[in-house]
């Protein structure tokens, strides 16, 4: 597809959001909701399994004693950002970059059914225009993988019945808040969640049963769809998507089995965005792999492992790109990228790869919004906790002093000679 990789130099849009993401329940800490009632219960079996789940990672020795110890799977205080939030932005700031996407939790905002959090609402509206004074994009999220409890309790995204409460939830976000941000992500990575949640039991509510699954991926397109509705009908100019984690998929070679499979695999992937791409103004995409194809099984070349050993391919970013964009014919915002790497050793290379991916993808006409680097900031990695470090910044989980790492201070400076 990308043969045609860029030759001529290709500019970045004057107005391109250069970013980074995180998510509430990661780094606010203090947080009750279905996550942190289910780490509490969770914590002992967790780091019970750690040498079973990680033991063949080759960072295993670095990691072990943290990954064999109960504290590391509960969020707790995660990097304090709910306290530290304007040193975070300064991060920002240093690094040159015009935007940052975060999720509001709804936990906090209606930790009681029907019960708004004026407290809640005071600390998003100040955290808000901290980031409007510093003509940083806010770029909101509104579900993150986290649920209230007494939502939960109610059977969560597995009933339609339940959507109600969400799509109040999205109008009253829009209505408090609607004038300090321009861009919604309505949904992180269904697939995702609706995977480890429903199907693999890794994630709560742990099940493992089909049916819940399909119909927690109807109930999220369906309530994507309703609370397009409702913000596009309140029409203040707010644009909306949802992020969806999509893979690169390809086969590795001609055979036809091999070629069939990736088709099939990737048509399943995209299978959120078709329901929805019609009631988003723009694809959120989350990029982390590549998948190679054999037969009907991926075998990746595996040259290149994260320290989560997943497969790292960036400049088939250029790929995912172009094949979307063809496809959907929708502005595309990256809102995730990035990898594990304590040691920063394939930061600085994977950046590289990834800025020329987007000059190849923009050259080939796709129309790009922006750029949001998973993540700023060390932090809490689900039932992994705290040892895969995606940040920019590392946190040092003691002080939660926060440090630049070098290919971040690199990459503020190349954002910095692109935006002139
Ligand atoms: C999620 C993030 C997560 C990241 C790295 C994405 O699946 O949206 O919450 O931390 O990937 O695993």
């Amino acid at each position: 597809m990308s043969n045609n990789r860029a030759q001529a130099p290709i500019h970045f849009p004057k107005d391109f959001l250069w970013g980074a993401s995180v998510s509430a329940h990661q780094v606010e800490g203090g947080q009750h909701n279905q996550w942190s009632v289910w780490e509490l219960e969770n914590a002992r079996s967790l780091a019970a399994q750690a040498p079973y789940r990680y033991g063949e990672e080759a960072n295993w020795q670095s990691v072990k004693r943290l990954a064999q110890h109960p504290a590391n799977y509960v969020s707790s205080k995660a990097v304090n950002h709910r306290r530290l939030y304007e040193q975070d932005f300064d991060l920002l700031s240093k690094l040159n970059m015009n935007a940052f996407r975060f999720s509001l939790e709804w936990s906090r905002l209606e930790p009681e059914e029907g019960a708004w959090s004026a407290e809640a609402e005071q600390y998003y509206r100040d955290y808000l225009q901290e980031l409007n004074h510093r003509n940083i994009e806010p770029i909101v999220t509104l579900f993150h993988f986290t649920l209230p409890v007494w939502f939960a309790n109610k059977g969560g995204f597995e009933r339609r019945a339940n959507i109600k409460y969400f799509n109040r939830f999205a109008l009253k976000i829009v209505e408090t808040f609607g004038s300090q941000f321009k861009y919604l992500v309505i949904i992180n990575e269904p697939h995702v969640y609706a995977g480890h949640s429903y199907l693999d039991g890794r994630w709560p509510p742990a099940k493992t049963n089909r049916r819940a699954y399909y119909a927690v991926l109807r109930n999220l397109a369906y309530a994507h769809k309703q609370v397009a509705r409702l913000v596009h009908g309140y029409n203040r100019g707010h644009l909306i998507g949802s992020a969806e984690n999509v893979p690169y998929i390809y086969s590795g070679d001609d055979a036809q089995l091999s070629v069939r499979s990736a088709l099939a695999m990737q048509y399943v992937r995209e299978w959120f965005i078709r329901k929805t791409v019609r009631h988003s103004d723009y694809i959120g995409l989350n990029y982390y792999h590549a998948n190679r194809v054999y037969g009907y099984r991926i075998h990746n070349p595996n040259v290149k492992l994260s320290d989560m050993g997943w497969d790292m391919q960036p400049e088939h970013l250029q790929d995912v790109l172009e094949h979307l964009s063809e496809k959907y014919k929708k502005p595309i915002l990256i809102t995730e990228n990035g990898l594990a790497d304590e040691q920063d050793a394939a930061r600085r290379w994977w950046l590289t790869e990834t800025i020329k991916a987007m000059r190849g993808a923009i050259g080939n006409g796709v129309e790009l919004i922006g750029y949001l680097h998973w993540s700023l900031l060390d932090n809490f990695e689900w039932d992994k906790g705290r040892w895969p470090r995606f940040g920019l910044a590392a946190v040092d989980y003691r002080t939660m002093k926060r440090t630049l790492r070098p290919s971040a201070v690199w990459f503020g400076g190349v954002i910095k000679k692109i935006r002139g």
